[in-house]
């Protein structure tokens, strides 16, 4: 190629390249996915939004929703918006959506058909707010889930539980062996023990009928009395002492032996994964406490508050529809421990936990709601608080707890 020709085609190549670069817009993304797997997981979502064009711009918040939310929420209110940011599905934005401060996707979720293609459609219904779309549900978690370390039994002689009920038998002789029965963080990972235990003990329609109905008597009732009793024998089985702050630090105590079983989502799942660890082999994942195999439709969704550069806008419908395409699916969810929002994709690398949960979800009716769809976050953070106070206060009777219980749920305005 004559020189002449080889510097056209180098300006060309030039000036293309320079017009590429142009065009990728950074979108700044809020999220609260700062443990081992949270992290492993949301790369994968940051490279499927730099792979399409776009350039993800991090903006991780340490500490989990309860700190993530606020500052995602008057960000967003005061006129300082991010691109994007993870919230759970629920209510958490229906103060931004009504002030019209988050992007309409309507048209968007309408062209992809995402009501045909996403399920359970559960999830997209909590996106949709007056019959318009405002978030993208991007997975499935359900808080329903023990972990077991299972060498923490076979190494003193004891078969790995099968069930709550058998982790409490065993409680006496791990506490001799020097393993924690049961580890625990402060904060919501209480108040999920709570919800955990109801759906265990009083069975999910009567879980329903307090949280969604607000049935008192049933609050009240002898079934919740018994759930109260089980809370207290979980109690019983924490050293107060190894209250951790963070979720995944309990998790970390099962994953190193230190503990022998928690009570979280099955976002713990991520933790075990980054860990090595096999499930069936190194650990057991338990849906329902292995009382009754059941799922509850929490999970993440994405938002995109407003902006005033259209090419934000265009970024973020492009990043609405790359991160529930079949392939980021799956890079994400089989990361993140969650399920995905879709039933075709390939799911062939899919652990042993994940196919419990797949089998529930797709095979079974026992899926009922996240405690976030059916009562308001500051009901449920007084729920929190409460059982934060039980745990951490042995002279707090079953009755005192099961009473003001009664009151949070008495008192919680209607959705
Ligand atoms: C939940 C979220 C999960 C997980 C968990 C712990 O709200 O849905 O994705 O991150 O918090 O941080």
């Amino acid at each position: 190629m004559g020189l002449k020709k080889l510097t056209a085609a180098l300006a060309l190549s030039v000036s293309l390249f320079a017009a590429g670069a142009a065009r990728a817009t950074d979108i700044e993304v809020t999220h609260w996915w700062t443990s081992g797997g949270e992290a492993a997981a949301v790369a994968e979502f940051a490279k499927a939004v730099d792979a399409s064009g776009d350039h993800w711009v991090d903006g991780a918040i340490a500490g989990s929703g309860d700190v993530a939310r606020p500052i995602i929420i008057s960000r967003i209110l005061g006129g300082n918006p991010m691109g994007a940011t993870q919230l759970n599905p629920g209510h958490d934005a229906d103060e931004l959506i009504k002030a019209g401060l988050m992007t309409d996707l309507t048209e968007l979720a309408t062209k992809e058909k995402w009501n045909d293609i996403l399920r359970p459609k559960s999830q997209l219904a909590s996106c949709t707010v007056d019959g318009k779309v405002y978030c993208v549900p991007v997975n499935l978690h359900s808080a329903q889930w023990m972990w077991t370390n299972r060498k923490a039994f076979t190494d003193n002689g004891m078969e790995p539980p099968k069930n709550f009920a058998e982790l409490v038998a065993d409680a006496p002789k791990l506490k001799e062996k020097g393993i924690q029965p049961l580890s625990l963080a402060q904060g919501w990972p209480v108040g999920l023990l709570i919800g955990d235990m109801i759906v265990a003990v009083a069975g999910v329609d009567n879980y329903v009928k307090v949280y969604k109905d607000r049935d008192l008597a049933m609050a009240s009732g002898p079934e919740f009395g018994k759930v109260f009793e089980a809370i207290d024998a979980a109690r019983k089985m924490v050293d107060q002492k190894q209250v951790t702050k963070q979720w995944n630090e309990a998790v970390g105590l099962v994953v190193n032996g230190k503990a022998a079983a928690n009570i979280m989502g099955d976002w713990a799942g991520g933790e075990f994964q980054v860990a090595k660890m096999t499930p069936g082999k190194d650990y057991d994942c338990l849906p329902g406490l292995g009382v009754t195999p059941v799922l509850n439709t929490g999970g993440d969704v994405f938002y995109f508050p407003k902006n005033k550069d259209p090419k934000v806008t265009e970024a973020q419908l492009k990043m609405a529809s790359t991160l529930i395409t079949p392939a980021v699916q799956v890079a994400f969810n089989l990361k993140k421990g969650s399920l995905p929002m879709r039933a075709d994709v390939d799911l062939g690398a899919a652990n042993d936990c994940m196919k419990k949960g797949l089998e529930i979800l797709d095979h079974s009716t026992a899926v009922f709601p996240n405690d976030v769809q059916m009562l308001d976050r500051d009901s449920i953070n007084q729920i929190n608080d409460l059982m934060t106070n039980f745990f951490s206060k042995p002279d707090m009777t079953t009755a005192d707890a099961q009473a003001k219980f009664v009151e949070i749920i008495k008192a919680a305005p209607k959705m």
